[in-house]
Order: structure tokens, then sequence, then C-alpha cells
């Protein structure tokens, strides 16, 4: 394997010297011409819509939630682009994964589907409503009650019997990590409730937007200086915190309290963001370029990982414009990481590993600049079309700030959406032995790499 991506990554960087994706970020039609080639790249990477495959799904090794990332990121290619050519695909998947009980809980995802999980399909869903991306037909889910459903799920999970609170990873007790308690699945929560409380104005999301904050410090999964740090185990009482920093655990806090900010208007929400900012701003940018720092540096990033940037980009950008304040530190940190992502996106890889335009495919670390590095895939694909379409957001334009239901949203709510915990349990069946090596196999591997995270932080 290894032996394989070397080869490759040489070929691929003669072949960028020739090709490569050519950007100039002073012209709207250069960035959106960008957008649409690395966005075509990474399409093709899908294959759910082909007869026979399942709508939603990204073929092994991608797990279920990074295609919502992807189509939640798709939904913002469509407002930033206007290019309607995935729109159709995007509804698709999205409605499809809904599941039985329209609330991102298929029953086929079962045995990997965490909060977290559920989490990108319903943050996809609620940028839909935000963006006015178009409704599918009534009788179908809508947008803004899939976002509520799981909302309203994840209130019925809140555990105050460990932690004093807190989501835990896991939904289900028979999966591994249902002991482990995480900043990435509270975020979701999070990030949720503070964007349905501006989306309805519906004080319920504002509280529990508080109530996530107010456990999310006293746990110290958020410290004094705003480190993020990914999560414990609820045995210890959630006192052993794995350190690792992860881009997307940032961001999505960043964006959350930008949007506390922008209902608010507290002076309170406006400190937590400036603090978030700072410490985003001071850890994860080198040059002005984002790294992720518990693994790139080091090459250990997996397959998730290698997506985790682009989402910070999607909520830096979303701060900037939701805390206009923090647009003049922001912005120049996503246009500087796009440049140096574009730059990345000069590979050739075979076609086994990209079947895109030749010369357009995205490697991962945006810091070698031009030294295309061979690491292809959905992440590094999505996480360069998310830093380069996000420099079509423009200071103070009125047109690409998300909508709420007094601003134009056409979204349709449903504030009982949801199912509760105990209908889903009972429901599932039996686990099989094959499957629970599996699950467990994929557990480690996260386990491991969290500890290397805390490990190569404290070297730091
Ligand atoms: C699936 O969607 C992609 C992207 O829109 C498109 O290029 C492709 O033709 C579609 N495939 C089928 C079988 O419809
Ligand atoms: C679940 O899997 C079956 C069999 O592959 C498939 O037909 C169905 O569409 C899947 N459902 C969802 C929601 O993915
Ligand atoms: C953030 O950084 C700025 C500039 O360095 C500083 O003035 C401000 O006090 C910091 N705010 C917080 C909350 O850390
Ligand atoms: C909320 O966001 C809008 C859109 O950018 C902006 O006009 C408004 O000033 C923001 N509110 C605050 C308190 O910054
Ligand atoms: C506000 O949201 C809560 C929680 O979902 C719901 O119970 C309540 O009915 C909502 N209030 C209004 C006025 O929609």
């Amino acid at each position: 394997m290894g032996r394989i991506m070397k080869a490759t990554s040489i070929l691929s960087l003669l072949a960028g010297a020739v090709n490569g994706l050519q950007v100039d970020f002073s012209s709207d039609d250069s960035i959106k011409q960008a957008a649409s080639t690395v966005a075509y790249g990474l399409l093709k990477y899908y294959t759910g819509n082909n007869t026979g495959d399942t709508p939603g799904n990204l073929p092994d090794p991608y797990f279920w939630w990074e295609a919502g990332a992807m189509f939640g990121t798709m939904v913002d290619y469509w407002l930033l682009t206007g290019d309607e050519s995935y729109v159709d695909v995007t509804t698709q998947a999205m409605v499809h994964q809904t599941g039985d009980d329209r609330d991102f809980m298929p029953t086929n995802q079962t045995r990997t589907l965490g909060n977290d999980d559920q989490g990108f399909w319903a943050m996809a869903a609620m940028s839909a409503a935000e963006n006015n991306f178009p409704n599918p037909p009534a009788d179908q889910p809508q947008w803004l009650a899939l976002a509520q459903a799981v909302f309203n799920e994840y209130v019925g999970r809140w555990d105050p019997a460990t932690c004093n609170g807190g989501l835990r990873w896991q939904i289900f007790t028979f999966n591994n990590g249902f002991n482990y308690k995480n900043s990435i699945s509270n975020g979701c929560f999070f990030n949720i409730a503070a964007r349905l409380t501006r989306y309805t104005g519906n004080q319920t999301y504002a509280d529990w937007a508080e109530k996530i904050w107010d456990w999310m410090t006293e746990v110290k999964f958020i410290d004094a200086d705003f480190n993020i740090y990914d999560g414990a185990g609820v045995e210890g009482g959630c006192a052993k915190i794995s350190q690792a920093q992860w881009t997307y655990n940032a961001g999505i806090f960043l964006h959350g309290a930008a949007v506390m900010y922008n209902v608010t208007d507290s002076d309170i929400w406006q400190q937590r963001v400036q603090g978030l900012m700072n410490r985003t701003v001071q850890h994860f940018f080198v040059d002005g370029v984002a790294v992720e720092q518990p693994c790139e540096p080091f090459n250990q990033c997996d397959i998730d990982q290698q997506s985790f940037k682009g989402y910070l980009m999607r909520w830096m950008t979303g701060s900037a414009q939701l805390a206009p304040f923090t647009f003049d530190t922001l912005m120049p940190l996503v246009q500087s990481s796009a440049a140096a992502a574009a730059l990345q996106c000069s590979g050739s890889p075979p076609a086994n590993e990209f079947r895109g335009d030749p010369g357009t495919a995205c490697g991962f670390k945006w810091t070698e600049k031009n030294k295309f590095d061979g690491l292809v895939g959905v992440g590094q694909q999505m996480s360069a079309l998310s830093a380069i379409q996000y420099t079509l957001v423009k200071k103070a334009e009125v047109a690409k700030v998300p909508v709420t239901a007094s601003t134009g949203g056409t979204s349709a709510g449903n504030v009982n959406a949801g199912a509760s915990a105990e209908t889903k349990i009972y429901a599932m069946p039996a686990i099989t032995t094959g499957e629970r090596v599996a699950a467990g196999f994929a557990t480690t591997a996260v386990l491991f790499s969290v500890l290397g995270g805390s490990f190569f932080v404290m070297k730091e």
C-alpha cells in the first residue's frame, strides 16, 4: 500500500506541473470554475445513485456520516456557486437516508450510528433549511423538521446519570463507545440547538444551547483557554480527558457560539466567540494554512480525520457571517488555506483512486503548497472544495446569510418530530458475533488514534 501511494504521488507530481487547478481568488467566476472542477471530482466518488446501489451511501472505506457531511457541503455549494448540477442527487440522498422515522437513523446503519454520525446529516438538513435549498415534495421529510427530530432525540439522550450530563458518543448500548462522552457529539447538539434558536426564535432551543455550553466547560472538555478536547470515558466521571484537539471540534463550537452571539447580541457570547476564535487561529494555523494538528504532521490521519479541515472552513465562514466582528480575522485565513488547498489539487492518480479531471485530484497537506502529497480521497476533495467555495462569501453580503423563518425561510418544521429512544432500542435486531468483532475493531482504531493524539499534544 505504502509503495503504491509513493509511486502514485511521484507520477501525479509530474502531471500536476502540467495540469493543476488554476484559481484567481480576485474573480468569483474563477473561484466558481475551480469549485466546479473539484466538486466534479468529489461526486465521482459517489455511487449511491447508480442502479442497484443505495442513495446516500459512499462506497467503502467511507463511513455513513461522511456522506452526510458531503451532502451538507453540496447544499452550500449550490448556494454559493448557483450550480444546480447536484441538487437532485443531493435531495435524493438526504431524503433516502432519513430512514423509517424521518430522523436520520436508518436501520441499516445501526451498528455504526453514533450521535455525531446522525448529527452530520442533521446539520446538512439545517443548512438546507437556512439556504432555502429546494424543498422535497410535501409528502416527503422536510429539512427543518429533520433537524428538529434530531434535536428532540438528543434531548431524550441527555444523560445526567454520568458526568452530570452530556450526550454519550454512541446511541445504542451494544455499540462500542457507549461509555465515552465526546465533544463532537455534544458539538452537534450545540450547533443544531443554536441554529434552531436563530431559525425559529423558540427559546427552548436557546436554553439547551446554554446548557450544553455550561456542561462542556464544567467537565473541562472546553477549558479556560478555549482548548476543546476530544472527550472522556464515563467511568471516571469524565475526569480522564483525551486531549487531542481536532479542527472540527473547534469549528463546530465556534460556529454555534457565533449563532448564539447573533441572536442574543450579548457580551458573554461575544467573549466566547472571541476566545474560541483566538485559540482556533493560534492552534490550527501554520503560516495562514489549516493543519490537523493531532495527526497531520505525523502522517497519521485516518479516513475520517482527513475530512475535518473542510468543516473548520465551513464553520469559520458561518461564524464570519453571523458574528461580523470576526470576519476580518477568519476570512483571510479561509482564503490563504483555500489558495494552499488549490495548489494541492494537482494530482492525477489512477482511476481506482480518482475519477475526476486528470491533474485536479486534491492532496491532504495544504502546507506542502504545490508539492502534491498523493493522499487523495473524499475527505481531501471535500476539504479543498470547502476552502475554495467559502471564499465566495463576502462581507455583509445579505444574499448569502442563512435565512430564518422570519426572513424568507420556507422549510416546514415540526416541533414534535423524532422518536423516543426506547422505541428505537427495542426495535433493533439481535447483534451477531461477526458484527460485534467488526465494531470492536473500528473502536480500537479510534481509541488508538485518540491516544496517539494525546501523546503528540503532550510532546508539543
Ligand atoms: C449520479 O450523479 C452524478 C452526479 O450528479 C451524475 O454525474 C451521474 O450521471 C449520476 N448517475 C446516474 C446513474 O444517474
Ligand atoms: C438499506 O439496505 C437495503 C439493502 O441494501 C436497501 O435496499 C435500502 O435502500 C437501505 N435503506 C437505507 C435507508 O439506506
Ligand atoms: C483574543 O485576542 C485578542 C488579540 O490578541 C485579545 O485582545 C483578546 O483579549 C483575546 N480575547 C480572548 C477572549 O481571549
Ligand atoms: C447577525 O448577522 C447579521 C448578518 O450578517 C448581521 O447583519 C447582524 O449584525 C448580526 N448581529 C450581530 C449582533 O452581530
Ligand atoms: C418550542 O420548542 C419546544 C421544544 O421542541 C416545543 O415543545 C414548543 O412547543 C415550541 N414552542 C413553539 C411556540 O413552537
